[in-house]
């Protein structure tokens, strides 16, 4: 009999969820995750069922992003939430259907399994993303053409977050917007299916200038990828952050430091 161990082998093994030989601290990654994703997720409904002090001069909180209530203003008559609902599902779908947060939430949140060489609740049966509902994860590379317009979308907000009544400037506001825009970018196209996108299924590289340019695409889109994990926590620790702080100036729980203000002779009082 060979020494390997099969997969059937191992899952007969199981002794029972979380039993493990490891003897490092293996649950604390689960257990950060599930604090992190745990509480992003209560702040971000808590904010969007607000509905209030998301926007502040020139800045936009990217929870509200687009401004549904001002471009279509009629929208709270047929419409009794908040509009940020109608576009929250975007994000929610994009990151929930994300590769690394699959992994993360299948860890921390089903055990499945908490981590590697770790027992999971159940040692058979499992039937992958084929079956309903994971079977939807699969529209991940279409919320990706979504979540790469609401980047688009999240860089003009960090431009109009440099002119308050036509006046260039700037305020702390402005740089916080900025960082989301920066990391919800570098989030989305370090996807992995962007990087399908740019040069998948090519047998290949070198057959004509065209597949030249992707290859050249994919290899430098390859390195951003790498990263990918990084970008993800850091994108929903910055565009958290970039609503939290708006909010807070649009309630007028603090007055910000900006340029503006400046200007009118006044540094710290926030130019309303
Ligand atoms: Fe994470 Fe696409 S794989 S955003």
């Amino acid at each position: 009999m060979s020494g390997t161990v099969s997969p059937r082998m191992m899952l007969n093994r199981n002794q029972g969820a979380g039993h493990t030989d490891r003897r490092d601290a293996w649950w604390l990654e689960p257990v950060l995750t599930v604090l992190a994703l745990g509480l992003f997720t209560a702040y971000a409904i808590w904010s969007v069922m607000q509905n209030n002090h998301y926007v502040w001069g020139p800045y936009l909180s990217p929870f509200y992003s687009p401004n549904l209530a001002e471009m279509f203003p009629a929208i709270k008559d047929w419409f009794a939430f908040s509009p940020a609902f109608l576009v929250l599902w975007i994000p929610l779908g994009f990151r929930g259907t994300c590769y690394f947060y699959r992994r993360a939430y299948y860890r921390a949140f089903f055990w499945d399994p908490p981590a590697c060489a770790v027992d999971e609740p159940r040692g058979q049966g499992y039937s992958g993303e084929r079956a309903f509902p994971f079977v939807f994860q699969n529209l991940h590379r279409y919320f990706f053409y979504l979540a790469a317009l609401l980047a688009l979308l999240h860089w003009t907000h960090a431009f109009q977050a440099f002119f308050y009544q036509g006046q260039f400037g700037m305020g702390v506001g402005t740089f916080v917007i900025l960082l989301d825009a920066v990391f919800l970018t570098l989030y989305v196209f370090s996807c992995h299916s962007w990087r399908h996108l740019l040069a998948g299924k090519k047998d290949c590289f070198s057959c004509d200038n065209f597949t030249k340019v992707r290859h050249k695409a994919w290899l430098k889109q390859t390195k951003l990828n790498e990263h990918h994990m990084f970008f993800a926590w850091v994108s929903l620790f910055t565009v958290g952050f970039a609503d939290f702080y708006v909010r807070l100036v649009a309630s007028g729980a603090f007055q910000e430091w900006n340029t503006w203000g400046l200007l009118a002779g006044n540094v710290l009082k926030a130019a309303h």
